[in-house]
């Protein structure tokens, strides 16, 4: 695909190529994420960060991807404090805003709102999250984070045994990832989950159809025996008709190191897209896991500015400008990564 002055509005755009393209732009903003180096290529450019659906890792981490190129951001948190409130179209909102930046991310609770707002944006936008549909920069941070965590163990994608735990069908995170894993060979998905929170029948028949195995469980200690990547989710409360019909499912699914010591292998790696539900009676990804060193949730959060960077730099077209606009950082914290 070409990168330049795109939209980002689903996985489905992505080829391997385009996947390793991002990757690679993503290595090389290491220097920067890290705090070696400062580099303006990106001054002058606003990014207008429109979160119409409660965040903090997503906003605050595009938002700091764009710092770190030099960029600035403008943002708005909350559906009431913008015109949409008021009555305001997805059109002339974006055909507003699209006047005051560059680049905008955007996420919302009605899946599809953010292609819609694209249609009529003036400047690329990139899906931020809509509703339970698709959040193609969660699963690009995913995936990077799964090739990094097995290239240790010499294994690649291909051939993964990833077991995918909670709530499937509202999880958009859980989605894109999906998606994007059926472009490599031989996945084995083992999806986890009570029956009615199931993984959508579209996205279980394109796994098989690509070739893929694809089991069905709703116990987790049994089913997480065989897995390099442990994917665990938040119930969606949000989502749900009703919170009383939510309730039903929280802590159903618990992991802690108990469990994990058990049941899984003993170098599976624990992701989640976060946040994790740590009110006590919810608990999918117990506290007691912290220090386990397969814990991959803040390699997680920390790569996704890797990628939010080179995604902003591949459609802004600046891959090749980034260095040469830079310098060493004059401050140090020593800050371990
Ligand atoms: C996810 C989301 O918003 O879809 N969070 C995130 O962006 N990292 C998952 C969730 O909210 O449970």
């Amino acid at each position: 695909m070409d990168f330049v002055a795109s939209h980002i509005l689903s996985v489905t755009q992505f080829e391997r190529v385009d996947i390793d393209s991002v990757f690679s732009v993503a290595d090389r903003m290491e220097p920067y994420a890290h705090r070696r180096r400062v580099t303006r290529v990106l001054e002058g450019a606003i990014l207008g960060n429109m979160f119409f659906e409660p965040s903090t890792r997503t906003r605050v981490s595009f938002g700091c991807a764009f710092n770190l190129l030099g960029g600035e951001v403008r943002e708005t948190s909350e559906i009431k404090a913008s015109a949409i409130a008021k009555g305001e179209s997805f059109y002339d909102t974006a055909r507003v805003l699209s006047g005051y930046s560059d680049i905008i991310v955007m996420r919302h609770e009605l899946a599809g709102s953010v292609a819609e707002f694209a249609e009529a944006s003036r400047v690329p936008v990139v899906n931020g999250g809509d509703g339970a549909n698709e959040h193609p920069s969660q699963a690009l941070l995913d995936l990077y984070t799964i090739r990094k965590e097995l290239m240790g163990r010499s294994k690649g994608i291909d051939r993964l045994r990833i077991a995918l735990v909670g709530d499937l069908r509202y999880g958009r995170a859980v989605h894109s990832l999906c998606k994007l894993l059926t472009l490599y060979e031989d996945i084995h998905f083992t999806l986890i989950s009570p029956p009615e929170l199931q993984l959508p029948e579209n996205y279980v028949q394109e796994m098989q159809q690509r070739g893929h195995e694809v089991t069905i469980s709703d116990q987790l200690e049994s089913s997480i025996g065989h897995a390099d990547i442990l994917y665990l989710t938040r119930t969606q409360e949000e989502r749900f008709p009703s919170q009383e019909e939510a309730d039903r499912y929280r802590g159903l699914f618990r992991m802690n190191q108990t469990i994990y010591t058990e049941f899984c292998e003993p170098n599976t790696v624990i992701m989640h897209p976060l946040p994790r539900d740590s009110r006590g009676d919810a608990g999918e990804l117990d506290n007691d896991l912290n220090e386990n060193p397969n814990l991959a949730i803040f390699r997680q959060t920390d790569n996704g500015v890797l990628i939010r960077m080179a995604l902003f730099a591949l459609i802004l077209d600046v891959v090749d400008k980034v260095d040469s606009h830079s310098r060493e950082v004059s401050w140090n914290i020593n800050r371990r990564f």
